[in-house]
């Protein structure tokens, strides 16, 4: 054996696990392997996971911040119009450079797989360029998968269908839209017709930025459901954000849910970005806007959930660790059962990874040896603490490695001696 971690503690419970690894691959998983291997780590105690995956994020947008002015109003409108009036200045160099800085950041965070929208509506489809060699370049660390997104509109920007085929043609992986961008309810219907029209002819995935926003009227996930079962595309079709959802009407809902079952949609919520952008509008009571994230895994959908943005137009914070997401979405949904904890961390991991359809992803014999080591006991843990990621393996080989924290976050509380303990102790 090349490696064996020893006494693992794995996301569904099992503890004092030994995984062991051979040529990139999980070789043996079990309690008290008796092979040797060139290296033992004990990681007893420690919560072991397979490698957190982003299924919603906007490489070439990230590490923006402040370019070219701050969003003040917070909102998805002035975020698109920032983001416009950016393009033009953004080099081939300037999205490279900061690709791989954000690549560093999610090595160190154990996030191994990360699905990005690339902007389609760029005239010179730079973006599509930069991130086409960056995705080249890190992959012997991180699955980039790309989806072609046409941020101002497939029908509504003079370039959105031309720009579509030409970036696929590039080799661009999945096909992406924007529904509720288009110029009327009616565009947005019929552009989800033509977008998986286009996928059933090529063979290629789907994940549309669907109704991402406040008005329970914006149902495009039923045009998105719909088209998929007609096409034979079930399974193969992703609804990111479904903001809208969590205003509909609950009659609406209940017959809208069970076609979204009947597609397979593959469920992506993001969290924070939509804590930060849905309600703008409202006064008080003000909406959250995630989706119905408890109703839809209950309904045995699969649910995960992405980061969005980090330092762009759009969100202003966001660290390139994808259990932010899932601690926020604990709190904006109200999933704090312990199950749906669980449930919580399974769609930062396993979850995204079916989103993606990532082959060889998980802890089990014969899955690429993509490991990733937490300082903490269990999945609800490591959502609480969001904790060092100890070590991050890729194919076997440690490819970030991080010192445990010195305070016991294992404990619950504080640590063992603090300056507070000590001033605040009693008078001898
Ligand atoms: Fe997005």
């Amino acid at each position: 054996m090349d490696l064996i971690l020893r006494g693992a503690t794995l996301a569904d419970g099992r503890s004092g696990i030994d995984i062991a690894v051979k040529d990139g691959k999980i070789a043996a998983l079990e309690a008290g392997i008796g092979a040797a291997a060139g290296r033992e780590i004990d990681v007893t105690g420690r919560l072991v996971t397979p490698p957190f995956v982003d299924p919603h994020f906007h490489m070439d947008g990230t590490l923006t911040y402040g370019y070219p002015r701050y969003n003040e109003s917070g909102t998805l409108l002035e975020g698109i119009a920032l983001w416009r009036d950016l393009k033009p200045s953004l080099s081939h160099d300037w999205y490279v450079e900061r690709a791989l800085e954000y690549c560093d950041w999610a090595v160190g965070h154990g996030l191994l797989a990360i699905r990005s929208h690339v902007d389609t509506t760029d005239p010179t489809l730079g973006g599509v360029a930069a991130l086409l060699e960056v995705r080249e370049r890190i992959k012997d660390y991180i699955d980039l998968q790309l989806v072609a997104f046409p941020q101002d509109g497939y029908l509504r920007s003079p370039i959105g269908v031309e720009n579509m085929a030409k970036a696929l043609d590039m080799g661009v992986d999945v096909i992406g839209g924007i529904p509720h961008f288009e110029r009327t309810m009616e565009e947005g219907a019929e552009s989800m017709r033509r977008l998986c029209a286009l996928a059933a002819e090529r063979g290629l995935r789907v994940d549309i930025h669907c109704d991402e926003t406040d008005d329970p009227l914006s149902r495009h996930i039923e045009t998105l459901a719909a088209e998929t079962v007609r096409l034979g595309l079930e399974g193969r079709v992703a609804g990111s954000h479904l903001s809208s959802m969590h205003s509909m009407d609950d009659y609406y809902v209940s017959k809208l849910i069970p076609l979204m079952i009947e597609a397979d949609i593959q469920v992506i919520a993001n969290p924070t970005a939509n804590m930060l952008l849905m309600g703008r509008h409202d006064s008080y009571p003000k909406r959250r806007g995630m989706t119905r994230v408890k109703e839809l895994m209950a309904a045995g959908l699969n649910v995960s959930f992405g980061q969005d943005s980090v330092m762009d137009a759009f969100g202003s914070l966001n660290t390139g660790d994808v259990l932010d997401a899932a601690h926020m979405a604990v709190h904006a949904g109200q999933l704090s059962g312990r199950d749906e904890m669980i449930a919580c961390f399974r769609a930062v991991t396993e979850n995204s990874a079916r989103a993606m359809d990532l082959e060889g992803y998980g802890l089990e014999v014969g899955c690429n040896a993509d490991i990733v080591v937490l300082q903490a006991t269990d999945a609800v843990e490591a959502i609480r603490l969001r904790p060092p990621r100890l070590y991050v393996i890729r194919r076997g080989r440690i490819i970030a490695e991080s010192p445990a924290h010195e305070a016991r976050l294992d404990l619950p509380g504080r640590p063992e001696t603090t300056d507070f303990a000590r001033h605040t102790a009693a008078p001898k």
